[in-house]
């Protein structure tokens, strides 16, 4: 397995790694800690506790995607997700509030991007409510380019640009 352990400017120890079925409970527990509007942003509507659950598994066991979790102290606070079943993959991410502005999200999106780029995608789509600050800032920093659809955005990311490796 390919875990990789870094330095958070917050000093918190953060191991992440490519999620496995056994991560399951750990992976539906992150998605539903999500608050409302967390769950909102994330799933780009209302989605009910058990649709979430249900997407989890599926995620997580899907030959169509792969997920990678941010760890610390053994627990789960974050997931990358990218998803190979489109024209172009599709990722999405989400970070327990607690540990939010510390560069996991930053580390997960490095994470979800050479999964893509080893597949041999030049580039990844994500779908994003327009008013997200948070992903779109984030984006920012990989050279999105937005394309609006209404009161939604649309963003593309290249692949191949330089990485920290996951
Ligand atoms: C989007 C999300 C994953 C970001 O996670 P994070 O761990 O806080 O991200 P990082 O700490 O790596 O931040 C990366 C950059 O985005 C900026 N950023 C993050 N959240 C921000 C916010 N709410 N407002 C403004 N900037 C923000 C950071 O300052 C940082 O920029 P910098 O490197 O120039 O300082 C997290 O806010 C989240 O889980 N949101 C809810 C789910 C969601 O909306 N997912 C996206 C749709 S798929």
């Amino acid at each position: 397995m390919n875990v990789i352990f870094t330095k958070l400017t917050s000093a918190a120890n953060v191991v992440f790694r490519p999620l496995a079925t056994g991560d399951l409970d750990s992976f539906r527990a992150h998605l539903l800690r999500l608050n409302k509007q967390d769950r909102y942003s994330r799933f780009e509507g209302s989605v009910a506790d058990t649709v979430v659950a249900d997407y989890a598994e599926y995620s997580l066991r899907t030959a169509c995607s792969t997920a990678y979790g941010a760890f610390i102290d053994g627990a789960l606070v974050g997931v990358g997700e990218v998803f190979f079943f489109g024209e172009l993959p599709e990722i999405a991410l989400s970070v327990d509030r607690e540990f939010r502005r510390q560069g996991i999200g930053r580390r997960l999106m490095e994470c979800v991007l050479q999964d893509a780029g080893k597949f041999g995608f030049d580039s990844i789509t994500f779908h994003c409510l327009a008013d997200n600050c948070g992903v779109r800032t984030l984006a920012k920093n990989f050279g999105v380019k937005f394309q609006f659809d209404g009161s939604e955005l649309i963003g593309t990311i290249w692949t191949n640009q330089e990485l920290e490796r996951c």
